[in-house]
């Protein structure tokens, strides 16, 4: 992060303090729903290089609820999809609009064109990272506990992208996090150096790794941008999460998934389905959260 602009790049740039205000932020636009407004009209851009659901139209939605506006590029039907490079849309944008979210694949990308902006940059997703994804799971599950001091959440699946973040994330709270992946799909072991935590744990065995958990944690075995395979498929298989491998905490014990899901490969319906499911929780909250990020971007907290 640039001290110039407030950028929302990754939840490991960011101070506790920082974090913890989006955050209380957050549980505010929730209970004050439509109350809360800019202080003066804002104009949001927002580049999909890859699809959405849920960010796009959480974004969309919060920022008109703010009483701002919103333009959205795809590739296809902009000067993009013809080869204009992003960093001259990006120089162009900024003199249009108070704030842009990107969504892209090279997490590089995303810090080259934050040199170049002029207005904050938003973390959409990258291949390395999804902060925005990780803060509406923090805001569910403090909807959930009384604290997360020490809670065990288990992340079972890939070590991608989402999980990253989740790893950053152990920088400003106290909780233990498991991770159990696939061999060779362990999320890279530079970015949980860095975090320098005892709380993050690796597992080879998914029953080892979610053993006391309070929350299990998954997502696409497929990312964005990935090639699928029968083989990659079969190497996942027993990181499913189902009832049986639920039982296995021995506890009660929720479940978040960021959607998409692709029920029958990482979650089965009854988990996704199940009484302690957050998942539709944690989706709307990423409406509460972009609101705050947005609002803290923009100085207005
Ligand atoms: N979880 C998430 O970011 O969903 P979308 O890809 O639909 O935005
Ligand atoms: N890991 C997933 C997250 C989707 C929101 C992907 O990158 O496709």
């Amino acid at each position: 992060m640039t001290n110039k602009f407030r950028h929302f790049l990754n939840l490991n740039e960011l101070k506790s303090s920082q974090v913890k205000s989006i955050l209380k932020k957050s549980h505010q636009l929730k209970k004050d729903y439509r109350k809360i407004k800019f202080s003066k009209k804002k104009i949001l851009a927002m580049i999909f290089e890859k699809p959405s659901t849920r960010t796009r139209v959480s974004f969309e939605v919060g920022m008109k609820q703010l009483d701002g506006d919103v333009v959205i590029l795809d590739h296809a039907d902009t000067q993009l999809g013809r080869g204009e490079s992003l960093e001259d849309t990006i120089k162009v944008l900024s003199r249009y609009v108070d704030i842009i979210v990107y969504r892209g694949s090279d997490e590089k990308q995303i810090y080259d064109l934050c040199k170049l902006s002029t207005v904050p940059i938003i973390n959409g997703l990258t291949d390395d990272s999804h902060p925005c994804q990780i803060l509406a799971d923090i805001m569910t599950l403090q909807e959930n506990f009384k604290s997360l001091d020490k809670i065990n959440i288990s992340w079972v699946g890939d070590g991608n992208n989402v999980c990253n973040s989740w790893i950053h994330s152990c920088l400003h709270f106290n909780y233990n996090l498991n991770i159990t992946c696939p061999v060779g799909n362990f999320p890279k072991k530079e970015i949980i150096e860095k975090i320098k935590s005892s709380k993050i744990k690796l597992f080879d065995d998914p029953i080892l790794a979610v053993k006391n958990a309070d929350v299990v944690v998954t997502d696409t075995w497929v990312s964005m941008g990935m090639k699928n395979s029968p083989e990659r498929l079969k190497k996942f298989k027993k990181f499913q999460i189902n009832k049986e491998l639920l039982s296995k905490t021995n506890k009660k014990t929720f479940f978040l998934h960021c959607l998409p899901a692709h029920r029958g490969c990482e979650v089965t319906d009854e988990v996704m389905d199940g009484e302690n499911s957050l998942v539709w929780n944690e989706a709307e909250n990423r409406l509460y959260v972009h609101q705050a990020i947005l609002l803290w971007c923009l100085k207005e907290i």
